[in-house]
């Protein structure tokens, strides 16, 4: 199987000298496969958006090594770790960070044009992710005119746009209402299994979880637990994953 990330022993200590230190990773280790649906759940302060700002290359670790497609990517610097960070990396937040002054299309289309893109492969591939979200009727539409969910889907085709190695979500669904929110899931499982996007999905919700083939359980800074879907429903998982957040709870 095909490693496309690996996070060697990752420390992030907050703080610089003379301030106070706030120790949000401990030492965490993993890999992500080529194909992978995984969630990372933890209470609020264990540290899960830290893990995925040094993933997303916007925050450096204190210590340990992440690699992306075997690159460490600590060795990228300025336009470099811009560009790399632009064609490997796709990412969607719960406030969906659409650009207001630009249509549907234009948002899509941004890292494309960063890229330096043609016109012409711009407005291919633009329709193209947007046929595969579901989106191309919406595309001349400004983000105050669409829904909570159509805007979520507009940053997941922008995310998706450059074909990057792994798609991250820091609570993608948290702010949507719980039919978006299901829709939303749905798209992500079926181009995870269809398109073999790899995810990596940080949640609170057990339910959006239940999507993932596989969950680590972060708690103060380190993993707690793993647990796999492997052949089982998402039904089934779903207790799994409730019995094990009883566990961490205690
Ligand atoms: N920029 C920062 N400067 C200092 N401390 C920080 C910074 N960002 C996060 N922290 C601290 O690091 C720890 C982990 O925070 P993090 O945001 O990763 O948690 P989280 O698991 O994403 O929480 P939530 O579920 O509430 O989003 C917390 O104690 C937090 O206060
Ligand atoms: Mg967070």
């Amino acid at each position: 199987m095909e490693t496309i990330v690996k996070i060697q022993d990752v420390k992030k200590v907050y703080g610089k000298k003379n301030e106070k230190k706030t120790e949000a990773l401990k030492g965490i280790s993993f890999e992500v496969n080529k194909g992978e649906f995984i969630g990372i759940m933890g209470a609020s302060g264990s540290g899960k958006s830290t893990l995925l700002n040094l993933l997303s290359t916007l925050d450096n670790p204190t210590e340990g090594n992440i690699l992306i497609n075997q690159k460490d990517v600590s060795t990228l610097k300025g336009n470099r770790l811009a560009d790399f960070r632009g064609k490997e990396i796709g990412f969607i937040f719960q406030d969906f960070n659409l650009l207001e002054n630009l249509t549907a299309a234009e948002n899509i289309a941004v890292p494309l044009s960063l890229q330096g893109v043609k016109p012409k492969i711009i407005k291919r591939e633009v329709q193209k992710i947007a046929q595969r979200l579901s989106i191309d009727h919406i595309l001349d539409s400004y983000p105050t005119a669409i829904s909570g969910g159509q805007k979520q889907r507009v940053a997941a085709a922008r995310a998706l746009v450059t074909q990057p190695t792994i798609l991250l979500g820091d609570e993608p669904t948290g702010a949507l209402d719980s039919k978006s929110a299901k829709d939303l899931l749905d798209t992500m499982e079926e181009l995870n299994r269809e398109d073999q996007v790899s995810i990596l999905l940080v949640t609170h919700d057990p339910l959006s979880a239940s999507y993932c083939q596989r969950i680590l359980f972060i708690k103060d800074g380190v993993i707690y637990q793993q647990i796999q879907r492997g052949e089982k429903n998402r039904e089934i998982f779903y207790r799994d994953i409730l019995s094990a957040l009883g566990n961490l709870e205690q």
